[in-house]
């Protein structure tokens, strides 16, 4: 009986290892987007670094040679054989598509190639078995009609979230492939906030001025942390949603801490122990409601994490197809979310309301200044969405027009 006990517990012991390995390589490799990013933004900033693993996963399926290492050694996925790197997006794409009723989760994502180059039947085979995804053909030379149908496709793939991701001028006669990602989630709070108790609050920007927005507030019990390092201190805190699949994870610096020396901290090792550290705790928490959309092309970033060779003419691309006159033009992503009350119409509260002898001194964690967060899935821990919030009151940034704002 307590042999079996013991190797049972060591199973399960060494099976977590396992996938906490390859879930600290992804988040590594969130952690690197983030940084080649934040580099080149200045204001708010949202990504999906699950999104683009899946893209470049989708590449590097097809690629050899040097454009398969660079992906693969930027991915962290060096020593990991083909196909087992993806089992997490695998898990979380089953897990995600079994619990569908529970939040709203649209992803569109293909490789679009221009026509007449032959596309290698085993490379379709592979794309669909380990991404669901799709290889289309279009015609780049007829920019407008190209635009238009993917824009179409991804708008009917995102139940009309997100719409004319493309326009005319993205394409021309010498795109060849452009890969294409797009999201949309969206979740209620396992615990609402009250709509009533939204109140109409300054946020202070970097620069110093503020803006009033809409501060959502709720005393909540939730995993609550508080952080001290290299001097700098701050705040964080989980939200799950319903069902407990998803988090939102916000990073609240103090007050007199500049939100861009505090992401200089971050690391794979820092999240993960923030999310083994974090206790529950009473919270009184102000958050600002908001809704961010973004498009990114993800090639300077890329090009920045040394992934060069797939931009390039001449790279091996043969697994996909024979033509060396194939490259990426393009790495495309456009991300929508949103924050409210309760992610839908029902205004009905189902916080706890703690009864004052018990909630002397909650933690008080008010996101009135610029914050950071993690939107990750909770059994896979991987991250869907990260990002930066420095103004709420921006709602729709395009690339990088965002630091003209
Ligand atoms: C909010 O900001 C405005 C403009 O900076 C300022 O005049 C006002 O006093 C602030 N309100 C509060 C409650 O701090
Ligand atoms: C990119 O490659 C260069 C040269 O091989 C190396 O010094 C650098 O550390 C690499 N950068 C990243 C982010 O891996």
């Amino acid at each position: 009986m307590d042999k079996i006990l013991l190797w049972s517990l060591l199973l399960t012991f060494s099976g977590s290892q396992a996938s906490r390995s390859l879930a600290q390589r992804h988040t590594e490799f969130a952690v690197d987007l983030y940084q080649a990013i934040c580099s080149s933004h200045k204001n708010n900033i949202i990504f999906s670094p699950l999104g683009t693993t899946l893209v470049l996963g989708m590449v590097q399926l097809g690629a050899k040679g040097k454009a398969q290492q660079q992906i693969r050694q930027t991915l962290k996925f060096q020593d990991t054989s083909t196909g087992e790197e993806f089992s997490v997006l695998k898990s979380f794409f089953s897990a995600t598509s079994e619990k569908k009723q529970e939040f709203t989760f649209n992803l569109a994502s293909a490789l679009y190639l221009q026509e007449g180059f032959t596309v290698k039947e085993q490379y379709l085979h592979g794309n669909k078995k380990f991404f669901q995804s799709a290889l289309k053909l279009v015609n780049f030379q007829d920019a407008k009609a190209c635009a238009e149908t993917i824009s179409t496709w991804v708008e009917s793939k995102t139940n009309g979230k997100i719409k004319d991701m493309f326009s005319e001028e993205e394409f021309g006669p010498l795109t060849r492939l452009v890969l294409v990602n797009a999201i949309y989630f969206k979740g209620d709070w396992k615990q609402k906030f009250r709509k009533e108790d939204t109140q109409l609050m300054n946020f202070t920007k970097k620069d110093g001025t503020a803006v009033k927005i809409p501060m959502m507030k709720a005393l909540l019990r939730t995993k609550y942390g508080y952080f001290s390092e290299s001097s700098m201190n701050y705040q964080v805190l989980e939200l799950p949603y319903k069902g407990d699949e998803f988090s939102l994870i916000i990073i609240l610096p103090a007050e007199e801490i500049n939100v861009e020396e505090m992401e200089k901290l971050i690391t794979a090792h820092q999240i993960f122990k923030w999310f083994s550290e974090m206790r529950e705790e009473e919270v009184e928490i102000s958050l600002p409601r908001f809704k961010v959309e973004q498009k990114l092309d993800f090639k300077e970033a890329l090009y920045s994490l040394n992934i060069t060779e797939i931009f390039s003419g001449g790279c091996d691309l043969s697994g996909i197809t024979d033509s060396a006159e194939v490259y990426v033009s393009q790495v495309m992503q456009q991300v929508f979310f949103e924050i409210n009350e309760d992610g839908s119409e029902a205004a009905a509260s189902t916080g706890i309301h703690i009864p004052a002898i018990m909630s002397l001194t909650p933690n008080q964690f008010i996101a009135n200044h610029p914050f950071l967060f993690i939107m990750k899935n909770n059994p896979t821990e991987s991250i869907l969405f990260m990002g930066r919030v420095t103004n709420p009151d921006i709602q729709k940034m395009n690339g990088r027009d965002l630091d003209s704002l």
